[in-house]
């Protein structure tokens, strides 16, 4: 094999396929289902910045109270006692929230370093580029690709104590069972003395959550929507958006709050001009799960996977919690 002509493994190439795949099971599977995780291309991360600007959509604006009124106690506790470390970010994206807590840290010359993980090689760059300059003094290595792939590369770059960041309810996109498994799995990746720092969506009126899964301006509709057209663009299918209904649930007995897609005729797709999905009138697509939790729930999830709660933030309204958890 002549190695010099081999692509790198995460190439686009690799990507697009990795996406097409996922896309024909997901779709002929009974019943269908997408990843929520493919939502997020450029319009898709547009959409998701309108959504964090809409009146319903709460769970932004709860950690981001959380962040700028309780500062000074979140970096207490993630100092320890005081020896070097590493904060490392699952899914980092513009890093808004972190750079609360990145700001406080230099003030009080911690000795850190800060390693945002995220799968687009776009906002890796940017936040290398960009935190330099606006946060002089920071330590950053940005680290392009999946979480535990790049958990351990980080720890191949370091042996300091780690302190983890999984910000956003984004634990939240997993179903319950799934959410575990992914802790301990995290856990595994750790040390005893390692940290986790997550947000997690808590239960509260059904009322309340439903709306910021069904906005007035429609945004989550386009938002759900934009799936099946990024499929379009990219996997050359040929879905008519305007034959799907957005239809958003919340189930206050489980804590899922899901979103699907209901196919308003009967019809047909063609993906890459040869898969053909049919699609009876009515049929949903299982798009996405933001699962909510209350307290005890968190405390059982940290115990599960070996970790001890340390502390729970609550914003004013006890919506959303920032907890802290010690890998044992
Ligand atoms: C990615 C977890 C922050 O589930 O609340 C927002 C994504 N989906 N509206 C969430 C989302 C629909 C969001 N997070």
């Amino acid at each position: 094999m002549n190695t010099a002509t081999m692509q790198p493994l995460n190439n686009q190439a690799d990507i697009t396929e990795q996406f097409y795949a996922d896309v024909i099971k997901g779709l002929q599977s009974t019943p269908k289902h997408l990843s929520s995780k493919y939502f997020y291309d450029a319009v898709g991360d547009k959409l998701f910045q309108d959504l964090m600007n809409c009146d319903e959509y709460y769970p932004t604006n709860c950690e981001l109270e959380i962040f700028t009124e309780q500062t000074a106690e979140i970096c207490r506790a993630i100092m320890g006692n005081g020896d070097a470390f590493d904060l490392i970010e699952l899914g980092a994206g513009d890093a808004m929230k972190s750079t609360f807590l990145l700001k406080y840290l230099l003030e009080q010359k911690a000795d850190f370093s800060y390693l945002p993980i995220d799968i687009s090689e776009n906002v890796i760059s940017y936040l290398n580029m960009t935190l330099p300059v606006s946060l002089p003094g920071l330590k950053v290595t940005g680290l392009n690709g999946d979480y535990f792939n790049m958990l351990e590369k980080a720890a191949s770059l370091s042996k300091r104590r780690k302190v983890v960041l999984f910000l956003g309810s984004n634990v939240g996109n997993m179903p319950v069972s799934d959410a575990e498994d992914f802790c301990k799995q995290l856990r595994n990746h750790l040390s005893f003395g390692d940290m986790l720092l997550v947000g997690i969506d808590l239960k509260k009126n059904p009322k309340t959550i439903l709306a910021a899964y069904n906005d007035k301006e429609g945004i989550t509709k386009r938002f759900n929507l934009n799936l099946l057209d990024r499929i379009n663009r990219e996997l050359g299918a040929d879905f008519d958006v305007t034959k799907f209904e957005h239809y958003p649930t919340y189930d206050p007995e489980t804590g899922s709050c899901k979103s699907y897609l209901i196919s308003l005729d009967d019809q047909q797709v063609k993906i890459r001009g040869k898969e053909t999905i049919c699609f009876a009138k009515d049929e949903y697509i299982y798009m996405e799960i933001s699962q909510k939790y209350n307290v005890i729930q968190t405390n059982q999830m940290a115990a599960g996977a070996g970790f001890k709660p340390l502390n729970i933030f609550f914003d004013s309204k006890k919506w959303f919690i920032d907890a802290i958890w010690l890998a044992e």
